[in-house]
Order: C-alpha cells, then structure tokens, then sequence
C-alpha cells in the first residue's frame, strides 16, 4: 500500500494536536478537549474510517501556563503513534520527535517499529526544538538557532543511516559518535517513512526544502499573493535541489448552519474565553526563541494563536468552508491539518457535511472504506 500522503488527492487532510489537552484552542470555553485515551481512540476511530490522510500529534512537554495551562497533559508521540498504528488502518500515523531529546539510535528504531504495527503508516515529522522551558527538563540547553538544524540533519543522516544500511557501521559526527552502528528490521517502506518539517524561519526552510517530503508551514495570512510566493518559495527550493516537497498548513475550523453563527462561536471561545496570559507565554517564547516572526506579525497573530496555534481560520458554513478550501488549493496547499474546539462532534460534522462538498469540488475522491 502507498502511504495515505502520496495519494492523489488534491487536498488531503489530517487532524492534529489531539494528544494535547486543549488542541491547538487556547480558551477556557465550555467543551474544549479535556484529552482523555478514551477520545483519543473514538477520534483516531473516526478520522481513520473516513479515509482522511493523517493523524499528527504534537511534541510538547510542558505547558504554557495561564489559566488552561495550554498543553499541559499531553501524551508522548512515539508512544502514542504505536497505539494508533494498532487500532487503525488506513491514515498516516505521525510522531512528532524533537531531535535533541531522542538519540537516532532509539529513534530510528521506535520508528521501524510503528511502521511495522502500521503496516507501512509511519510518518516522522521531526522538530528542532524552540521552547526552552520543555529543554530545562532534560537538562538541555537550546542550542543557537541555525546550529539546531545542523544538529537535526546530522540526527536524519544516522537515522536513515540505521534505516537502510546492510551492514554494521561506524559513525563519527560533529554531535554522534559511534561503533559498530545497526538496526534491523528495516522499515516496511521503501525507500523510508516520510519525513516532515515545521521549520519556519529562513534555515527552518532550508532544512525541509533539503530533508523532508513536506513543510508543515505557517502561512504569514498578510495577502493571498505573500502566501502564495511563500509556498512557491518553499517548493521552488526543494525543486532547486532536485526534491519534491509538499505543503501542509495547520487549518482551526469553526464549522455552523451560518456564517453568523460561527463567527459569534468564534468570537466567544477567542474573545471572550481566549487566555490571553498562556498566548502571552506562548508569543514570548516563540518570538525570542525562533526566528520565525517579525513582531509585529506576532502581534497580529495574537488571534491565530488563541484560536488555533498559529494556524488558518476556515470559518462559517460547509460550502464557505470548501470555498476557503479551494482558495488554499489554489495557493499551493497540499495538505490540511485541523484542530477544533470539540474535535468530537465537530469531527463528525465535518466528515458529514464537509468532505462530501469537497467531493463535490472535485477537491477529493470518495473514499471505498
Ligand atoms: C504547524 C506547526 C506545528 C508545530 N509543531 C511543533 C511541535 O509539535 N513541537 C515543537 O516543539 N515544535 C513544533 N513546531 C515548531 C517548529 O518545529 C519550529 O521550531 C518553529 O516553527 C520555529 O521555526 P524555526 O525553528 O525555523 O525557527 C511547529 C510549528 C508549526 C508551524
């Protein structure tokens, strides 16, 4: 079986953040995700039986305070991906590993092992690290910011290294030494599981154009032409070095009978119930410890955040929400990964009003089950 990300689906989609308490909504509001195993699994149930691409947890230790304490509970990825891979079928199971904290060693073995549960599923997006207060605990200090990219691409060549090499090898980096270095198995995919990146500053996109089958971008949001010219500058790059990456974006819906409607839910769970003091954190630490945001852009980006960590507002009725679609569609969007507030229900909404409209759209085909 081809893995769920290179099918020919012009959009394709996954939903993501789910082993967060909160998701990627920073809001006190009534039924926000309490995250539980139990939801984790009818979640993943869903997701799976209606065909969609992915299932991306995120890597985080560590809340960001305030009154949600945003991302406080969260469970461990690779962890977590062993146990989708076994009650799943048909979606890309993700882990998301932060390479200073994980040797490639055990890494790349953790990872042959979900892809073997999955059947071949296993995808690694793999972060650098930006959130210092996460590092403390592993006695870790943050490396400068371009020195972590060269540090994440030493940790991908041992990895894929352990992935495919025949025979023992040794290995002598700037940041691994080792002897006599071996894995078996090999992964079931062939030649490996895809690899993501989030990078978003300058060497963040040099890192994925490089080394990664699809950039998991923040769209800027100041004009449709920026973000158009960002996606075709990120893809250009990884055309430039002979590679082809896909573009996915983190996309927060709120999905009602009328664009009225959602934009009044909108407005209460950001506005009115927003923990502005946990976003407070959130922009301090992104902004002084990426490279990612001017700050008057993360000023700007107060909103996003609470509303859906960073990501991009699809927002009002099903056909305005397969408009909005098609509109990123034509922007150079390959993939969506979605939060919501109540991913339950508003999971089940979606997989029955949206993705039969965006078949419609000729945006994706039925899928057989
Ligand atoms: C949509 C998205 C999801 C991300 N998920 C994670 C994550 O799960 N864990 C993490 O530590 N960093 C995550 N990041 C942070 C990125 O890996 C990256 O460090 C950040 O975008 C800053 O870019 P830079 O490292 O190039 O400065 C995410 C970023 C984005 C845009």
């Amino acid at each position: 079986m081809t893995n769920a990300l290179f099918n020919d689906n012009r959009v394709k989609l996954g939903v993501m953040a789910f082993n967060c308490s909160h998701g990627s909504t920073v809001t006190t509001a009534d039924g926000v995700w309490t995250m539980t195993w139990e939801e984790n699994l009818d979640l993943a149930r869903m997701v799976d039986a209606a065909g969609l691409e992915a299932l991306l947890p995120v890597g985080r230790w560590k809340g960001y305070g305030g009154e949600t304490n945003f991302n406080n509970r969260t469970f461990e990825t690779l962890t977590w991906a062993a146990a989708m891979a076994a009650i799943t079928h048909y979606s890309t199971i993700f882990a998301t590993v932060h390479a200073p904290l994980i040797h490639p060693v055990a890494a790349a073995k953790m990872a042959v092992t979900i892809d073997h549960v999955s059947a071949g599923r296993f995808a690694l997006n793999l972060v650098a690290g930006w959130f210092k207060n996460e590092f403390d605990m592993f006695g870790h200090a943050l490396a400068p910011h371009d020195q972590r990219y060269e540090y994440a691409a030493e940790w991908l060549s041992l990895v894929k290294k352990l992935w495919s090499a025949d025979a023992e090898f040794d290995f002598d980096g700037a940041f691994f030494k080792g002897k006599g270095l071996w894995s078996e198995p090999k992964p079931l995919q062939s030649p490996r599981p895809p690899i993501m990146n989030a990078g978003s500053s300058a060497t963040g996109h040099a890192f994925s154009a490089r080394h990664a089958d699809m950039n998991f971008a923040m769209l800027r949001q100041q004009t449709a032409d920026s973000d158009r010219a960002q996606i075709a500058r990120l893809k250009g790059m990884a055309a430039d070095l002979g590679r082809t990456s896909q573009c996915w974006i983190h996309v927060y819906v709120v999905c009602r009978e009328t664009e009225k409607e959602a934009r009044d839910y909108l407005h209460h769970y950001v506005v009115e119930k927003g923990d502005d003091q946990a976003v407070a954190n959130m922009i301090d630490i992104f902004g002084t410890q990426s490279a990612t945001l001017s700050d008057d852009v993360l000023e700007a980006f107060k909103f996003h955040f609470k509303a859906g960590f960073g990501g991009y507002p699809l927002v009002g009725t099903a056909e305005q929400i397969v408009a909005g679609i098609e509109r990123l569609s034509d922007l150079g969007v390959d993939g969506l990964l979605i939060s919501w507030v109540d991913y339950l229900n508003e999971c089940r909404q979606w997989i029955d009003q949206v993705l039969p409209l965006m078949e419609q759209a000729g945006l994706r085909k039925a899928f057989p089950g």
